[in-house]
């Protein structure tokens, strides 16, 4: 083993002789101790907004959803460590069920995941749906934020490579940035049932090979995405995810590659996975 000084954050970090690089007993891939240079060259400043605030119900009955646990942490705390690994945020905004930021914090702070080290993480009230919540989010940001990246509490397996890969597409010009991965089903577009029971008319399959499904986190020049929630709000439009916005605006929107990994837990099977995913990484990488 020999001595290292990390170069981001210069804290010491440790190399062994397979060349695999130690930081604080948990092993870290290579791009740990890459500089984010094209946010920094920029001198531009990233911050997440983490929305949090939804029910879960299909997940079932129980906490709200961010609150749940994956590998005895609850998967907000899995999604915010998930993003303060990346050197490309400097403030996470985590919005909460509007009754529940003092839990929030109080378990961000009981997991280490309350900003002590690494980057600053508010806890804010969110709203009636991911979208207000995300306003809400927005609205807590200091003035010198200008890179927004949107990422969803209910994913919290995303790898940092994927956040990296977000932040760096946005500083390198593109104003609204989506990591997605092909789709493994072919989609059929249907109408609506004849009647209550009966089955679906399918009305066509469009070409998979042009189709994409889309994963956070989202990322955004701040004043884009500022812009289209006041439009959306003013006009009551209400989309399913922020990239939709900036499309109905006219705004145009990239996509980098996603990971299989950076999935949504919404049904109790996606909770299933995501502890064998978990197993894996703690069995492979230690931490
Ligand atoms: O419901 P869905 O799975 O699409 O939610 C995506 C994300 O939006 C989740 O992280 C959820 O906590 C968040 N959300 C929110 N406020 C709501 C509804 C959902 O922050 N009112």
């Amino acid at each position: 083993m020999s001595g290292a000084v990390c170069p981001p954050c210069a804290r010491w970090a440790v190399v062994c002789r397979d060349e695999q690089v130690w930081l604080h007993g948990r092993r870290l891939a290579r791009h740990d101790l890459a500089i984010p240079t094209s946010l920094k060259e920029q001198n531009l400043n990233a911050a997440a907004v983490v929305p949090a605030a939804g029910r879960g119900e299909r997940l079932g009955p129980g906490a709200p959803k961010a609150l749940r646990e994956l590998g005895g942490v609850p998967l907000l705390v899995h999604a915010v460590r998930a993003l303060t690994r990346s050197r490309a945020v400097t403030l996470v905004v985590v919005v909460a069920p509007a009754d529940g930021v003092a839990r929030v914090r109080e378990l961000l702070d009981s997991h280490g995941a309350g900003g002590d080290e690494g980057p600053r993480v508010l806890v804010v009230p969110g709203g009636g749906t991911r979208q207000e919540s995300v306003r809400l989010g927005l609205a807590a940001l200091p003035p010198e934020v200008d890179v927004v990246l949107v990422h969803d509490a209910a994913r919290p397996l995303v790898p940092v490579d994927v956040v990296d890969a977000v932040a760096r597409a946005v500083a390198d010009g593109a104003p609204a940035v989506v990591p997605a991965v092909p789709l493994a089903d072919t989609v059929k577009q249907v109408g609506p049932a004849p009647a209550p029971g009966q089955p679906e008319p399918v009305l066509g399959t469009p070409d998979r090979s042009t189709l994409r499904a889309v994963q956070t986190p989202q990322g955004f020049r701040r004043d884009l995405l500022q812009s289209v929630h006041d439009k959306a709000l003013s006009e009551a439009v209400d989309a399913t995810d922020d990239a939709g916005l900036v499309e109905r605006y006219g705004g145009q929107v990239v996509l980098v590659p996603g990971h299989e990994e950076a999935f949504k837990v919404t049904r109790p099977l996606d909770l299933v996975l995501a502890e064998a995913v978990l197993a894996r990484r703690r069995a492979n990488d230690e931490f």
